[in-house]
């Protein structure tokens, strides 16, 4: 929920560390722009009913062609929940959450319908991989948004999918169906400091992409971050493969990351719940 007495312009200047005289920001998207990822939970309950109003705000989320190519399953089996933190190993906010999600991507109730209807499903591609994702990226963004609109806490976990080939089973997730990102859910302990966001002027171009000034504005931005928010050395992605130092700004622990692969066996795992990628 957004600091109720801080300006638009606080509020912009706190997610972007610049000033951004030109936005407006109109009182019901305040707490948007307040939002931040929730790693700690109190022992607090999620009521059934309330859970259900936040699936169905995710529900009334768009969905490509209304072809609705997602599902979640929601956990709420301590044990269970437990057992993905222990998969995962880094992250003990997951088992302190009272609600787990696993949003997945789903083709297989697509197929369904066509079986159902006598049909063949011709349209098992790379098109639908990315429709189902979509789909279920725009569901689970939802929910998060009705969640912090109420002040409920979440955090995405991608990292289900470095253990796809226990969680799958887990969830008895058939063909067809392979999940996108966890997402804890409870009441925050503590609200995280905002995470600083790339300036506008990076990310949002007019009529035509442009990026010929990215050196300059990311430099800019590194320092904003590093003065703010700087990274300890310990905390670096990659520590492994290359030095931890101190000053490592956000593009540079960016590049550590992305330099090194990430869950390449994603593609042949997909394969084998019989996607064609094509
Ligand atoms: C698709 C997705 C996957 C994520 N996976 C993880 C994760 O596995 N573990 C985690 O702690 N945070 C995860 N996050 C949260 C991000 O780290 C977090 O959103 C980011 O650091 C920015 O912080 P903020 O949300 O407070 O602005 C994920 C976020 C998204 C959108």
């Amino acid at each position: 929920m957004a600091d109720s007495e801080a300006s638009s312009q606080d509020l912009l200047r706190a997610r972007f560390g610049i000033d951004v005289p030109d936005a407006e920001v109109p009182d019901a998207i305040r707490f948007l722009l307040d939002r931040r990822v929730t790693r700690r939970y109190t022992d607090q309950d999620v009521p059934d009913a309330l859970l259900d109003g936040l699936l169905a705000a995710a529900q009334s989320a768009p969905a490509k062609s209304d072809l609705q190519q997602y599902s979640v399953v929601v956990m709420r089996d301590k044990a269970r929940i437990k057992q993905i933190a222990d998969w995962i190993g880094t992250m003990d906010w997951i088992a302190t959450a009272p609600v787990f999600l696993v949003w997945c991507g789903d083709m297989r109730r697509g197929q369904r319908l066509c079986d159902m209807h006598g049909m063949p499903h011709a349209n098992n591609n790379l098109d639908t991989f990315l429709n189902t994702a979509v789909d279920c990226s725009l569901a689970m963004a939802a929910f998060m948004a009705a969640a912090e609109a109420i002040g409920l806490g979440t955090c995405p976990i991608s990292y289900v999918r470095s253990h796809i080939e226990r969680v799958s089973p887990l969830l008895g997730l058939p063909s067809g169906v392979y999940p996108v990102a966890g997402l804890s859910i409870g009441w925050p302990q503590f609200r995280r400091p905002m995470a600083m966001r790339l300036p506008p002027s990076v990310v949002v171009h007019r009529e035509h992409y442009d990026d010929s000034a990215l050196d300059v504005q990311v430099a800019a931005y590194d320092e904003r971050r590093r003065a703010r928010e700087p990274v300890a050395p310990g905390g670096l992605k990659n520590n492994d493969v290359y030095p931890p130092r101190e000053g490592v700004g956000w593009s540079e622990n960016v590049a550590r990351q992305l330099s090194v692969p990430e869950r390449f066996g994603f593609a042949a795992y997909l394969k084998t719940k019989g996607f064609d990628l094509a």
